[in-house]
């Protein structure tokens, strides 16, 4: 069950959001891709101070090594302790929210093509320039959007990230995957001015804010293909915030040579042991009979999980795809709920 929701107003920032009351502010709203000022998040550094100015936090047995008597008397609390326990929670923050947290507005600008990659037979990772003013957050669920001069053909491309780039706000490139397979106007596009030193135009960076809100329960993850970029970033967003249940990803590619990432999710895995993975392929290849499941992951699922209903399932992948699996895992005790189609790709 999804747990009762508190509404956080922020009137500096002109933040306005909703957060789930079972966590600390930080982790809450991490969860909610708003990353307000912390630093330790052990109750010592003091970066995370802020002043309740309406609503009420519930600050019991928590730990406190900087805040004062005077402090806390002026309703001092340290957001990253404290949980909401009120419906309404308003704040002002007392050290600054990153500039590239502000709703800032896309921006349309000239980016040139740095490198390219064949990562498979149909996708290629480019890797683009970005100017300063370009500035996003990696470990967010940041897009950008590449324009045809002249016409109206855009579609959104995930900023690839990895793991080791986490701490990086602008660092001059961005890396997105260009697949064959989408949008064909676009990518006959690229494909012409897929060069080294060629220039395009690019808008963004935007915020995907169709993020869905994680209940505490152990949880599924279901992608294919190039999807697996977003669920990725998902993924670490949430692992990042401290997620404590079970997190299972069950991707699907075609063939050993399609599959994506496959470096990062090993990383992840390592990193957070509530994290593991499992690849299925559409074709059996004989020589790697151990380590992957083959078939659809509608035919697998089952292997892995007898009763999906303490689950909760977020699935992204093309229509197909999520009607397959939607009834697989309704069969499999899914409760509607408890699912989550990201149909924003
Ligand atoms: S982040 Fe350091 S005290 Fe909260």
């Amino acid at each position: 069950m999804i747990s009762k929701l508190t509404n956080i107003i922020i009137p500096a920032y002109q933040l306005n959001y909703n957060i789930e009351r079972n966590k600390n502010i930080i982790q809450a709203s991490l969860s909610r891709n708003i990353k307000l000022p912390f630093s330790c998040r052990s109750g010592v550094c003091g970066t995370c101070k802020a002043k309740v100015l309406k609503g009420k936090v519930n600050k019991n047995n928590k730990v406190n090594h900087v805040l004062t008597e005077s402090e806390k008397n002026d309703n001092i609390i340290l957001t990253c302790q404290a949980e909401a326990i009120s419906d309404l929670l308003e704040l002002e923050m007392l050290s600054p929210i990153s500039k590239q947290l502000d709703n800032e507005k896309p921006k349309e600008m000239i980016s040139e093509i740095l490198s390219i990659k064949q990562v498979t037979t149909k996708i290629k990772d480019i890797k683009i320039s970005v100017s300063k003013r370009f500035t996003f957050i990696p470990n967010k669920l940041s897009y950008i959007e590449i324009i045809i001069p002249g016409s109206d053909i855009k579609e959104k491309y995930y900023i690839l990230y990895k793991n080791k780039n986490n701490n990086h706000i602008n660092c001059g490139h961005i890396n997105i995957l260009v697949d064959k397979r989408k949008n064909i106007n676009l990518n006959k596009y690229l494909e012409k001015t897929l060069a080294i030193g060629e220039i395009i135009t690019i808008k963004g960076p935007y915020l995907d804010n169709n993020f869905p809100s994680f209940p505490d329960k152990p949880t599924l993850f279901l992608s294919k293909n190039i999807n697996i970029i977003k669920t990725l970033n998902i993924i670490n967003e949430l692992l990042a915030s401290g997620f404590e249940y079970p997190i299972m990803l069950i991707s699907y590619f075609d063939k050993k040579k399609d599959i994506l990432l496959m470096e990062e999710m090993h990383k992840l895995q390592f990193l957070y042991k509530n994290f593991s993975y499992k690849i299925t392929l559409f074709n059996k290849d004989p020589s790697n009979t151990s380590r992957f499941l083959f078939g659809s992951v509608a035919k697998n699922i089952n292997k892995i999980f007898p009763d999906l209903g303490l689950h909760y399932i977020y699935m992204n992948g093309e229509n197909d795809f999520l009607i397959e699996i939607n009834k697989k895992i309704i069969e499999l005790g899914s409760k509607e709920e408890n699912i989550f189609i990201d149909k924003n790709n």
